[in-house]
């Protein structure tokens, strides 16, 4: 088998393919996962490709892209709770999978606070469970608030549902600080699971695939009445916000919890060492499969509070600690046929359809093959056995094949060469990983899948115009392009009169279109379902062109190679080359204006203005840092002024708006004088940036 290419044997542009990729693939497996309680890869595989992902952007800063998955944590809500914004951050952890790389993890700690290699650094180990997290608030020791994780940002009002769990108090014991978030794990035991999907198939209702899920489907229940009748339970592990100090260590805060009235898992232990922590990794996986619970690995987490507030974040997990993941499980099961999917851009994507296994308690009936390499890489054939292997909840990943069950007739897989569903050719450009069908509007795939798109939640967002109802009106002959759908009023009568639909129904849905008429131009852009134009990039070039009329003038003048317009595309940060050609592709192609035009001529694009009073006064701020700082290491300095904002570069030029001088500072505190840009001491930084 060979490996995937190492990072840093990679060209610009293969990295930047392959961070496109993942970026797609994670965001849509983090859909499934987050908000459809219903993932379809396991999490090793998950985890692997996140972990792909890191060492790409490390080894290719400058390809990182605005939507790269180190920057979100899930998918957002679904519809149906109020939202509750979180004021701290939910976010998740980076995950180790063996001694080399919890090493790895305490060695970086340690640089990062400028402590020696030897320096002692106290953690506490705790089971991680496999649930969903939550954050409790209280006010003057009273619940009053819960949500869930949501997208990290963002998460569902709950509340109504937590107050029926008895493991989450509704007054706190004893002293509390006047404001206290808490954060933990509601979860499911394993007999409690089991009951549930008896009771469930009995009464012919929802059968979970495992103990997570149904956490997750038990909590997140429009009627409160019904989390009442499951039984969830909590365990309590982390801070949000809070009024004062409670603790000056993770385990005096645990201990605090405790006093509180909350349970804290009682395996938790204090470490002093990497080899205290191998050896508590070992003895909690080792007691595994006795616990009533699932757990899938072990958090780690420095004790000393004010190391972790030094320590910070980055991207969506904390610096100060670490899960440190169990193996995986396995089983094989023979592999009865691959079919192919065609996508939004003509993607094909191979499914592997499965003789249903039993892994780890979930059956498996589907895999995704990912693209042509990764079967001609493993040699997978139909009629193989195969090996698949999960560590969570999901569909496995198809590790390899059994050789010597391999049929005598098995024949290796030939990836079509035209598109199964329009009949196009589909080709693979050179450095590509991903075969495409060539028929873009012309495949009926395609095109369904782009409108469905268009009209999707991040996009026009158009209330009763689902993928059910496109693909109908699509084989019905009434529309073929995303402006049609704004043309829809001029076949009321005749949807009105569809079996399913009804006057009403089809007067709703006129309301519903009209009401999207006016959209805002970064939805706008995202809609048109160009590759690699995320939400993300879609919303950086709003903001950076700010009209529809002047954003297609530049982009138009984008299309010529070497062009100003070119080069001020491809220099938005977060943009890049590579996304501006796909932008440039889009627009040289004649047919793509004039979808684009005729579906603008329907709507009134609103401007992107940038919001109200965006932020401190280090936003947007080019800053130096010069000299040896006495209180923090350069990492820290440049992470603090990053998460205000601001960009942090190595040499002065006209651009720096601050300089920071430390000690023995030379010749860039002496150009910053010359160029008469501001000069902050160490001291007045700390001040300016609230350290
Ligand atoms: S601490 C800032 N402790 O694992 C990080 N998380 O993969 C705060 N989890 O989102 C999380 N057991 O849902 C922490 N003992 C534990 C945990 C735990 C399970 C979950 C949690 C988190 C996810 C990260």
């Amino acid at each position: 088998m060979s490996k995937p290419k190492h990072p840093l044997e990679m060209t610009d542009a293969e990295a930047a393919g392959e961070l496109a990729r993942l970026a797609t693939e994670i965001a849509g497996h983090d859909l499934a996962y987050h908000t459809e309680d219903a993932p379809c890869i396991s999490d090793a595989e998950y985890d692997a490709l996140r972990r792909r992902n890191t060492a790409i952007e490390q080894a290719f800063p400058h390809l990182i892209r605005a939507d790269s998955p180190t920057h979100r944590v899930g998918a957002a809500p679904e519809t149906g709770f109020a939202k509750i914004t979180h004021r701290v951050p939910m976010l998740s952890l980076d995950n180790v999978f063996d001694a080399a790389e919890f090493d790895e993890f305490c060695a970086r700690a340690r640089r990062f606070l400028g402590l020696a290699d030897d320096a002692p650094l106290r953690m506490v180990g705790e089971p991680k469970i496999d649930g969903l997290s939550i954050s409790l608030t209280y006010e003057n020791g009273s619940f009053v608030r819960g949500a869930t994780r949501g997208d990290g940002s963002v998460g569902e009002d709950v509340t109504a549902n937590l107050r029926t769990m008895k493991s989450v108090p509704l007054r706190l014991k004893g002293d509390a600080p006047a404001l206290i978030e808490i954060r933990g794990e509601v979860f499911l035991s394993k007999q409690d699971f089991l009951d549930l999907n008896a009771a469930q198939e009995a009464a012919g209702g929802k059968i979970f695939a495992n103990p997570r899920n149904a956490a997750a489907g038990s909590l997140r229940q429009l009627d409160a009445k019904i989390t009442a009748t499951r039984p969830l339970s909590l365990f309590a592990y982390a801070m949000g916000e809070a009024s004062e100090e409670v603790a000056a260590t993770h385990a005096g805060y645990l201990a605090r919890l405790e006093d509180w009235g909350f349970t804290v898992n009682d395996r938790r232990r204090v470490l002093e060492s990497v080899a205290e922590a191998e050896a508590c990794q070992r003895e909690i996986g080792e007691a595994r499969a006795g616990l009533g619970y699932d757990i899938d690995g072990v958090v780690y987490k420095i004790d000393d509070l004010a190391l972790q507030r030094r320590l910070g974040f980055v991207g969506r997990a904390p610096r100060w600690a670490v899960a440190w993941k169990f193996p995986a499980e396995q089983a094989t099961t023979v592999l009865q046929d691959i079919f192919i999917q065609v996508g939004r851009t003509g993607a094909l994507t191979p499914v592997a359809a499965l003789a249903p296994v039993n892994v780890g308690g979930v059956l498996v009936t589907r895999a995704t093959l990912h693209n042509e390499d990764e079967i001609a890489r493993k040699d997978v054939r139909i009629g193989d056995t195969v090996i698949l292997q999960r560590a969570g909840d999901v569909i496995p990943q198809i590790l390899g094949v059994v050789a010597d069950k391999r049929p005598d007739d098995a024949v290796p897989y030939a990836f079509p060469s035209v598109c199964p569903v329009c009949g196009s050719h589909a080709v693979r450009p050179p450095g590509e990983v991903v075969k495409r069908c060539t028929g873009g509007l012309t495949c009926a795939a395609q095109l369904v899948e782009r409108l469905i798109h268009f009209v999707s939640r991040a996009a026009f967002d158009i209330d009763g115009l689902g993928e059910k109802s496109i693909t109908e009106f699509y084989e019905a002959g009434l529309i073929h392009s995303p402006a049609e759908i704004f043309r829809l009023n001029a076949h009321e009568a005749t949807i009105a009169a569809r079996e399913g639909w009804g006057a009403l129904s089809a007067r709703n849905l006129m309301r519903a279109i009209e009401a999207k008429r006016q959209i805002p131009l970064a939805r706008f852009i995202y809609a048109l379902g160009i590759r690699r134009i995320g939400e993300a990039n879609a919303k950086l070039l709003a903001r950076n062109y700010t009209s529809f009329a002047n954003w297609r003038a530049q982009m138009l003048a984008a299309t010529t190679i070497g062009s100003d317009a070119r080069l001020e595309l491809g220099s938005i940060l977060g943009i890049g080359p590579a996304i501006a050609e796909e932008l440039a592709d889009f627009f040289g192609e004649e047919r793509n204006l004039a979808t684009l035009d005729a579906l603008a001529a329907e709507l009134e694009i609103e401007e992107d203005r940038a919001p109200e009073g965006a932020n401190g006064e280090l936003a947007g701020k080019t800053i130096v840092f010069t000299g040896s700082l006495a209180t923090m290491t350069r990492p820290e300095a440049k992470a603090r002024a990053e998460t205000l904002g601001a960009k942090v570069t190595d040499s002065v030029s006209k651009k720096t708006d601050l300089v920071v001088v430390g000690e023995d500072a030379g010749s860039k505190a002496k150009k910053a004088a010359e160029l008469g840009i501001r000069v902050l001491t160490e001291e007045e930084w700390r001040a300016l940036a609230g350290m």
